[in-house]
């Protein structure tokens, strides 16, 4: 087999064999194929496609050239999610501790952000002491006694994907639905859960900006976790604006503990209800939709979540007292941005508020940049909230560094008009 002829083949249009796209993946990682050739073949998937099968192939080749976890030393079913990515998501520190509070195990390993989105890894080292890098044994025995566990993805998982996505960011190869597709479900298939929830987000804070777009997205994904043998659904949510109000690391955290403690905002807890009934529903822990989420829903108000919180924290090494006076997570100096006109609030840019929160420290451009894990942006107002002259619309935490700049954008972010707009927080669910 020859790369020249895969990449002419696809080029043509023509749809590529399993044994083909094995064939690459290993040559490639063991350095027989050149990056000129692999970022042909990526140019030319980016303008051909792949189908369902096509990109099943290529996300189990990838799996397959690094470790693949085997959690079947863990009794029941296993749960996982992951989010496309996105502003103010913390929905893993929020949902794992609900659905271990109804008996599922959550097996999550997580990553760190970079641009403007954030990565649940960062907002766990908020918390000082929490321990993410844990080997195979030691993340299954935390699953095992405790029913979840937030561990950082090992090294030596998926390297082939480590390479394509390095090689896709300077080729222009990124944006294409099934190296996308690929490239998220080759890590969660190596994770080694049975059922899987993927929160794909839409909007302007979202990869894909209409829901049509995350919907194609989803599609492919679903299809390939059904064809590798795992129970998939996908939900499509809203990122018009953050999730909740808190944005960086440790305001994250404050905002989770506050979650758990059946303090939170709605969009959260609704979010975190829909994929934990998704979630459980499939690890056969409900018989219904409905039954799952007044059951979780409990869970944030009768202590239960939080003490599955504080349970994990424990287990992790994380110092128990932030979470016991979550007022630890502010300690940043404040600065307040006010409304100049009455209206409503419109929109918001919310990659640009994902943005301010960067310039202030909360998030990296580049992937070694070292971040301040107390500051960020808080948004006082959310889509459709009515705004008199003066009234507050955002907090921002800061240690100085970035004011100035942040002040400017995030202003800039939040659009008051005259008109009283909602957002579609669930626009789909595919199964
Ligand atoms: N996240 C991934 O893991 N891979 C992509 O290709 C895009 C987003």
């Amino acid at each position: 087999m020859l790369m020249v002829d895969l990449i002419l083949k696809k080029r043509a249009g023509e749809v590529l064999s399993k044994e083909e796209i094995n064939f690459m993946i290993n040559e490639y990682v063991k350095g027989n194929i050149p990056d000129y050739q692999m970022s042909a073949f990526l140019m030319a998937v980016y303008f051909q496609g792949m189908n369902e099968h096509e990109s099943t192939a290529l996300a189990i080749a990838m799996r397959d050239s690094g470790k693949v976890y085997d959690l079947s030393k863990i009794k029941g079913i296993k749960v996982d999610k992951h989010s496309t990515g996105g502003v103010g998501d913390k929905v893993t520190l929020v949902l794992g501790p609900m659905v271990a509070a109804v008996g599922a195990k959550f097996a999550k390993m997580s990553g760190r952000g970079l641009g403007h989105t954030g990565g649940t890894l960062d907002k766990l080292e908020a918390i000082k002491g929490f321990k993410l890098e844990q080997s195979e044994e030691d993340f299954i025995d935390l699953v095992s006694k405790h029913g979840l566990a937030v561990i950082g993805q090992s090294a030596d998982i998926t390297p082939a994907d480590k390479l394509l996505y390095a090689l896709r960011d300077v080729t222009g190869t990124v944006d294409s639905v099934p190296l996308i597709a690929s490239s998220i479900m080759s890590k969660k298939l190596a994770s080694g859960s049975d059922v899987i929830v993927l929160d794909v987000k839409y909007g302007s804070g979202a990869f894909m900006h209409t829901v049509k777009d995350a919907e194609k997205l989803a599609e492919v994904m679903v299809k390939i976790g059904n064809l590798a043998g795992k129970k998939m659904t996908a939900i499509i949510t809203s990122m018009d604006e953050p999730l909740g109000h808190k944005i960086g690391n440790g305001l994250e955290v404050y905002e989770s503990i506050e979650t758990l403690s059946g303090k939170g905002p709605e969009d959260l807890v609704t979010v975190c209800v829909e994929i934990g009934a998704y979630l459980t529903v499939d690890a056969k822990i409900f018989k219904t939709l409905d039954e799952a989420r007044i059951e979780l829903k409990k869970t944030l108000t009768d202590g239960r979540a939080l003490n599955k919180f504080r349970e994990m924290v424990i287990a992790q090494k994380g110092d128990i007292k932030m979470i016991d006076n979550p007022k630890s997570f502010l300690t940043a100096k404040t600065h307040q941005i006010y409304a100049s006109e009455p209206g409503y609030v419109e929109s918001f840019l919310t990659t640009e508020i994902g943005t301010a929160a960067r310039l202030l420290g909360a998030g990296r451009l580049t992937k070694d940049d070292i971040l301040d894990l107390d500051v960020g942006v808080e948004v006082n107002k959310k889509i459709g909230d009515k705004v008199e002259k003066g009234d507050l619309l955002a907090t921002i935490y800061h240690n100085d560094k970035g004011l100035e700049e942040a002040v400017k954008v995030l202003t800039n972010a939040i659009k008051i008009g005259q008109s009283k707009k909602g957002v579609k927080l669930i626009a789909k669910v595919i199964r």
